[in-house]
């Protein structure tokens, strides 16, 4: 009896085993021929010595050129089947919320459709919050490496350029040159170091990428919050919350109270802290949240002189919203002086503070602050020239 249970199931085996076989032999065979880039990716990964094929993402409906399109599309669930920790911070942390925070935004559904969808411009970055998540963001597909992920040129692709120079400021500050001659001895933080803790794929700051956070204890900081929170329309012209609230909750654009706030400054502040003294870091966030504030004071300075100009009929109504700039619709704005109002905003603020917190005096000082300084001088000079005019 027990002989012929364990022949059916020896038989059963084998035949199964054959059957896998069969079928990895023939996504792999024909791709070696047409795509041999993909299976060589795949041939180097951890998948490809732990039996996950083709046909385990791709599912084994596709079978010929012909019915190529039967080929599953693999998703975060994929992943998550068998990765579930990672997914899951990662569906807790910033990145999973990037597609929302793209789509959110005014003027994102009167772009061309080529740039959100088709991935050419906002969408090639913020596809990493699409469909709920991409995990080929950091380890690119089929290797799906460890080590490129941990490598901080992985963030590179996004973290740069005009709003959030992240691996500019870093790669040209003392850690990442640091980095960059010592490689991983350990020695200077990259990315990953304070981003990424213990490997952790839920990332999320403090301060966050508008450098925005509700309540405010400082008074004088409070005002000039408020200014620029009806700049980017959260509040409305008498101050009152609008439904953009509701979208900067959504996306967690904002830490909303101080406990969220304080948790995730409290995090960072460890990180240092296994490298630097106690007063040291202490004076480095000190002196970096003070930077931001003197930001917001010039920031708030010039969007009460835009809106100075709408209030004395200078600028006309946008027909869409209220007598105020609105610093979301980024360049889709009317006048010159809103488009620096826009640039003064989303690349000289982001800079100053960002610069601070990343260590880079350059980025800080000359491509933030002095530029933030011209900005606002530029902006007052062509409200009093709008005003004589009129
Ligand atoms: C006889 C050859 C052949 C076999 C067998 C084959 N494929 Fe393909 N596959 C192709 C070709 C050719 C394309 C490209 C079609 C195109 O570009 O329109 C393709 C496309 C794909 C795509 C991309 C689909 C898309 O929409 O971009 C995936 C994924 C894929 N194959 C996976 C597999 C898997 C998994 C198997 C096994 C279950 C498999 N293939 C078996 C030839 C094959
Ligand atoms: C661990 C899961 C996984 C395995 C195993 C896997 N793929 Fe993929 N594959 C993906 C993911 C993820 C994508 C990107 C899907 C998307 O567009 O978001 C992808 C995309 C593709 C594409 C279309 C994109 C391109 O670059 O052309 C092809 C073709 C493809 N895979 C073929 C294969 C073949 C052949 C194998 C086996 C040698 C294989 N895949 C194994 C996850 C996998
Ligand atoms: C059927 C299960 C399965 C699926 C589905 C799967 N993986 Fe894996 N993955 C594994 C196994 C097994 C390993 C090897 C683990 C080890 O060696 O410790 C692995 C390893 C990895 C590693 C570490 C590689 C390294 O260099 O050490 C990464 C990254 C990874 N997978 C990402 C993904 C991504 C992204 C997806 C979805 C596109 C995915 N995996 C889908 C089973 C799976
Ligand atoms: C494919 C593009 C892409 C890659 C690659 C990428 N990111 Fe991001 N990252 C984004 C986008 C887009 C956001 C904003 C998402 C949102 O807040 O809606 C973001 C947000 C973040 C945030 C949260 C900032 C906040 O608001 O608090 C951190 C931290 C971060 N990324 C770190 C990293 C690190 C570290 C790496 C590399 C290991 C990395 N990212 C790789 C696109 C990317
Ligand atoms: C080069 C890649 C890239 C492009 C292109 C890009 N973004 Fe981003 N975006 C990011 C990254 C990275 C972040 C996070 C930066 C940070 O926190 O400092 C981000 C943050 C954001 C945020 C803030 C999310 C939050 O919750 O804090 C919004 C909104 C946003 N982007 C919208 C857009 C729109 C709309 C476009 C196109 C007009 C666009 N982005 C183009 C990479 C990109
Ligand atoms: C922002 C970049 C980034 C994204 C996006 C990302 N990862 Fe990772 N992943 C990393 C880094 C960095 C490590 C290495 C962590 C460490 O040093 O322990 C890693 C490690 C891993 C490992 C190996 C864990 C171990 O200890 O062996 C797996 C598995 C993995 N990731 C799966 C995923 C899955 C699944 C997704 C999508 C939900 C994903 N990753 C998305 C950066 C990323
Ligand atoms: C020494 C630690 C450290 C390293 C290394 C580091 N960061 Fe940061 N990062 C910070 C701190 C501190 C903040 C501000 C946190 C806060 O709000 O309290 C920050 C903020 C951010 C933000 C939110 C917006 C901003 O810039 O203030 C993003 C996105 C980000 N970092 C991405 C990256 C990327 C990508 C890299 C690598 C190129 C990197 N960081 C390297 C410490 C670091
Ligand atoms: C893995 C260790 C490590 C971590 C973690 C680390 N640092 Fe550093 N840091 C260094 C080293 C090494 C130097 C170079 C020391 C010197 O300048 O002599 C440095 C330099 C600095 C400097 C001086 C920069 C300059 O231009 O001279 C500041 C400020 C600083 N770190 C702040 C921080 C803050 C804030 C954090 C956390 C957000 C942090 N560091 C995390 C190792 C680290």
């Amino acid at each position: 009896m027990y002989k012929k249970i364990s022949l059916v199931l020896l038989l059963l085996v084998l035949f199964t085993s054959l059957v896998l076989a069969q079928e990895k032999e023939k996504c792999i065979t024909c791709h070696q021929v047409v795509m041999k880039g993909i299976v060589k990716d795949w041939e180097a990964s951890k998948h490809s010595k732990n039996g996950v094929t083709c046909s385990t993402c791709h599912g084994d409906k596709h079978t010929s050129p012909a019915n190529a399109n039967l080929a599953l599309k693999p998703t975060i669930e994929t992943c998550a089947g068998c990765h579930s920790q990672q997914a899951e911070q990662f569906k807790e942390g910033k990145h999973a919320l990037a597609w929302i925070a793209m789509n959110a935004m005014p003027k994102t559904s009167a772009q061309p459709k080529e740039i959100m969808e088709g991935e050419k411009g906002c969408g090639g970055c913020h596809r990493i919050g699409k469909d709920g998540g991409k995990c080929d963001a950091c380890h690119t597909r089929h290797k799906f490496s460890i080590e490129e992920a941990r490598n901080p040129l992985a963030c590179a692709t996004c973290h740069m350029g005009f709003d959030h120079p992240q691996y500019e400021m870093w790669s040209t500050s003392k850690h990442g040159i640091i980095y960059q001659m010592e490689k991983e001895s350990g020695r200077a933080p990259k990315c990953q170091t304070c981003h990424m803790v213990e490997g952790t794929h839920r990332v999320m700051t403090a301060w966050g990428f508008l450098g925005l956070r509700l309540p405010e204890e400082d008074k004088k900081w409070e005002e000039w919050r408020v200014t620029i929170l009806k700049g980017v329309g959260v509040l409305d012209p008498q101050g009152n919350p609008t439904p953009r609230l509701d979208v900067v909750k959504a996306g967690k654009v904002a830490r909303l109270t101080k406990e969220e706030w304080v948790a995730e400054r409290e995090k960072m502040v460890k990180v240092c802290k296994g490298c630097h003294s106690n007063s040291y870091v202490k004076t480095n966030f000190d002196n970096a949240d003070a930077i931001l504030k003197q930001a917001d004071s010039l920031m708030a300075d010039a969007i009460t002189t835009v809106e100075g100009l709408y209030k004395d009929g200078i600028l006309k109504k946008q027909a869409d919203y209220p007598l105020f700039p609105d610093l979301l619709k980024f360049y889709d704005v009317p006048t010159s002086i809103e488009q620096k109002l826009y640039v003064m905003f989303l690349e000289h603020r982001m800079r100053t503070f960002q610069g601070a917190y990343h260590m880079n005096p350059d980025y800080m000082h000359w491509y933030g602050w002095a530029e933030m300084k011209r900005d606002l001088f530029e902006i007052k000079e062509e409200a009093d020239r709008m005003r004589s005019k009129k």
